[in-house]
């Protein structure tokens, strides 16, 4: 999944950036990522998770949501379709483009696309009823500078609901234990904020919120298809960091393939899903102070 502008940087719960044989340029690998995102949203366990992030928003019509990260745009269509003014704000703009194609003016007029970025959210103070993150704050450098702009732009009462996945806990049937918890933490430790998805509870009671409530749920594959691309990128990632030699990630790999045309294959990924609202009452700033970052890890942990 992208850090920033370009959507190059593969994670377990949803990899664009296929480390395959074949050259796709720009073009082809953001459509290639965009139908990866579109099937990964489709399967029964992410469909329930992202079903519940819409009820724990509990918008009504003509209330205003932004959905951030929101990648081609399918939440925003959604909450659009319920009558909510919703917006997706997202720093790659060819994502932007594609959401626009795909969920136009004129047959969603409550829906909206922006460029830019969770830390610093292009809204006024207090403009929102509610706000959306699916999959994004684990690629955050501090997942507290968004949170903190989530606040600011929530009016008092105002909803928040965060879904990510940890990935430093992927768990995959394989027949070399230690050879996969290599290959997890490589892929894992290349992300921003590999573990934000479990502090999502401490980072929204820090930052101010209340009646934080957090559910857990987890992300099942058993079609190796799905997920090849991914699983792929994990194996390179742990080649490209070091953690193992090629020949060893290339057995490892070859052990999933094996799996998946024998239909053997499974791997889950728990999904945390936090939900919590701006105080009410008169905001005297809130939260915990988020302390500078402290050189080294200042991450989540
Ligand atoms: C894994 S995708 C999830 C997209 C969408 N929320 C979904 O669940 O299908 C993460 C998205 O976050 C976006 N993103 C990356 N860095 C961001 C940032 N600093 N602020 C907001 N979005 C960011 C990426 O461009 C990408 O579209």
């Amino acid at each position: 999944m992208s850090h920033g502008t370009s959507p190059a940087r593969p994670t377990v719960s949803d990899s664009p950036a296929p480390a395959v044989s074949d050259s796709p340029t720009p073009a082809e690998r953001r459509a290639r990522y965009a139908e990866l995102l579109d099937r990964v949203q489709g399967l029964p366990t992410i469909a329930g998770p992202r079903r519940r992030t819409l009820e724990l928003l509990g918008l009504r019509a003509g209330q205003r949501a932004v959905d951030v990260g929101s990648g081609i745009g399918r939440a925003v269509a959604e909450l659009a379709g319920t009558g909510v003014r919703a917006v997706g704000l997202e720093p790659d703009e060819a994502m932007v483009r594609l959401a626009r194609e795909r969920f136009p003016d004129d047959r969603f007029p409550t829906a909206g696309f922006r460029v830019g970025r969770a830390e610093r959210l292009p809204f006024d103070d207090g403009s929102m009823d509610g706000y959306r993150a699916e999959r994004v704050l684990h690629l955050l450098a501090d997942p507290a500078v968004a949170l903190a702009e989530a606040r600011r732009v929530l009016r008092p009462g105002g909803r928040v609901v965060l879904l990510g996945p940890d990935l430093s806990m992927a768990a995959l049937d394989a027949d070399d234990a230690a050879t996969t918890a290599a290959v997890v933490a490589a892929h894992a430790d290349g992300v921003p904020s590999p573990r934000a998805a479990r502090a999502f509870r401490r980072l929204l009671l820090d930052a101010g919120f209340v009646d934080v409530e957090v559910e857990a749920h987890t992300e099942l594959h058993t079609d190796f298809q799905t997920v090849g691309q991914l699983v792929t990128a994990m194996a390179e990632a742990s080649v490209a960091t070091g953690a193992l030699d090629r020949p060893a990630a290339d057995r490892w790999l070859a052990g999933q393939r094996r799996r998946g045309r024998e239909d053997r294959f499974l791997m889950a990924l728990p999904l945390f899903l936090a939900s919590a609202a701006r105080p009410a009452g008169p905001d005297h700033g809130g939260g915990r102070r988020v302390p500078a970052r402290p050189a080294g890890d200042g991450r989540p942990a």
